[in-house]
């Protein structure tokens, strides 16, 4: 199982977008069985859930007290992601979800205000030697400021190629509990997450690989290495 945080300190972003959204896309892509886990005192992810009448992606109820079990938990019924949702400016919350996860997304508007806030997000995941990929989110198409943030991000680690823009399907979806690739499938905004989750997709593959390296031939042998639900 694979633990995949979405932080930023700063406020609106689009953490709470995003981790439905690459939630979703991610069990329609086959890499479930996917869960959700909100750690956000506001609750916006699981007041989402709730909306949702698919049955999937599955929403796990814990705290940040509890969240390390849970995780040893799911992994033992199989699950394959996990996306945490997590609050703005509650370091000490976003500290603990990035110090579990594997992976860390941050979203960040191109704003000023945005790019001025994402040092202290930065800060904490190398900290906590957690790999993190920065998305654009929220980009109006063609706007010089969009390039300019995303040279400035790329100056601080990886930035996803695909950009998410300010387009209004992404918030109208999930007032019943969907998302754009339900509510318009073929359309641009479900073609940008179909995008981003086939790159985040694609770097969690290759951090296994470079993981698995070393002793590949041991786990060659094991029979666990058989894709097993459990494993
Ligand atoms: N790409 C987008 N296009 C249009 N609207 C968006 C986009 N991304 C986010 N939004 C809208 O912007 C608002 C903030 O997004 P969201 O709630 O995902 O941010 P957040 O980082 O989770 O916020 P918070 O810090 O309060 O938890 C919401 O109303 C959401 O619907
Ligand atoms: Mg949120």
């Amino acid at each position: 199982m694979k633990v995949i945080a979405v932080a930023s300190q700063k406020g609106g972003s689009g953490k709470t977008t995003l981790a439905g959204h690459l939630a979703v896309q991610a069990e329609m892509a086959g890499g479930g069985p996917v869960a959700l886990v909100d750690t956000d005192p506001q609750g916006s992810l699981s007041e989402w859930w709730n909306e949702r009448e698919a049955e999937t992606p599955l929403f796990a109820r814990t705290t940040v007290e509890r969240l390390e079990a849970d995780i040893g938990r799911m992994k033992k019924m199989g699950i394959n992601l996990l996306f945490v949702d997590t609050p703005p400016a509650i370091t000490s919350t976003i500290a603990n979800v990035i110090g579990l996860s594997d992976l860390l997304i941050i979203p960040t508007r191109p704003s000023p205000h945005d790019l001025r806030a994402v040092g202290a997000t930065v800060e904490l995941a190398e900290g906590l030697n957690t790999p993190l990929i920065f998305v654009v989110n929220g980009a109006t198409p063609r706007a010089r400021i969009t390039s300019e943030a995303a040279i400035a991000l790329s100056q601080h680690g990886t930035l996803a190629p695909a950009i998410i823009h300010q387009r209004v399907d992404f918030a109208s979806s999930m007032i019943d509990g969907r998302t754009t690739m339900e509510l318009n499938p073929g359309s641009r905004s479900s073609d940008e997450i179909t995008k981003l989750w086939a790159y985040i997709d694609e770097r969690l593959s290759r951090m296994e690989t470079n993981h698995t390296m070393p002793t590949s031939h041991h786990l060659s042998a094991s029979p666990a290495s058989n894709g097993a639900a459990y494993n």
